[in-house]
């Protein structure tokens, strides 16, 4: 029996939700999480729907409900903290969120976003590294602070722009890196080796100068 503490996540999620299914595998390989809660602003999310086969609470919250993005968020949030989450993680969860709801779960809030950080904060990654004519494009774990995909970079994966490629390419063949760093970013946390502090990430009780980086499926020092 495995008697390590498990880490209790809530994840966030507005579509596909290839991301959350990476978290579940992981689980299901041993990450020492307890899923706890999957929710999302789309009723018709598929995100929604692998969690549910997977037996895990859903919450689709319609935002249309709310006054203002910011009571939206904070009714979230709490319903997010009922769940006993301790580690929420964004997964393509597609809404800009509000400093009130965000700034209570710093250093205990995560993001999968598509781009090597501090490249292409938002939308269009993809595009937008073709655009630039970057040889090397990539994905970033990071701590959630209130300004959009700004906080603190955890870890990276990183593959070659080719000649040729298109959006659709890129994103492609990002996906599978994602996949592995989002569950290997996330048992750092759960393990106790990450943390966010006030002076920065500590990993492994020291500084974290550059954000850790993928190689096949372990997270390194730069
Ligand atoms: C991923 O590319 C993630 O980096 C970005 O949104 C996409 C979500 O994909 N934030 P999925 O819903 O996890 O399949």
């Amino acid at each position: 029996m495995n008697t390590r503490a498990l880490l209790p996540v809530a994840v966030l999620a507005s579509g596909r939700g290839s991301n959350l299914q990476a978290l579940i595998r992981a689980r299901d390989a041993g990450l020492p999480i307890d899923l706890r809660l999957v929710a999302s602003d789309r009723t018709e999310a598929p995100a929604l729907r692998h969690a549910e086969a997977a037996g895990i609470a859903t919450l689709a919250l319609d935002p249309a409900g709310y006054a203002t993005r910011r009571d939206y968020d904070l009714d979230l949030f709490r319903r997010v903290a009922e769940s006993g989450a301790q580690l929420l993680v964004l997964a393509g969860f597609m809404r800009i969120l509000d400093a009130d709801a965000v700034n209570p779960w710093r250093g205990r809030m995560v993001n999968v976003h598509p781009s090597l950080l501090p490249k292409y904060r938002g939308l269009h990654t993809h595009r937008r590294a073709l655009e630039a004519g970057d040889t090397e494009h990539g994905a970033s774990v990071h701590f959630v602070s209130p300004e959009l995909d700004g906080g603190p970079v955890i870890a990276q994966a990183r593959i070659d722009v080719r000649p040729g490629d298109t959006e659709a390419d890129l994103a492609e063949r990002l996906l599978p890196f994602e996949h592995r760093l989002l569950p290997a970013a996330v048992a750092l946390i759960a393990d106790g080796r990450l943390k966010l502090t006030a002076q920065g990430i500590a990993f492994d009780g020291t500084p974290l100068r550059q954000p850790l980086q993928l190689d096949g499926e372990t997270l390194r020092i730069a």
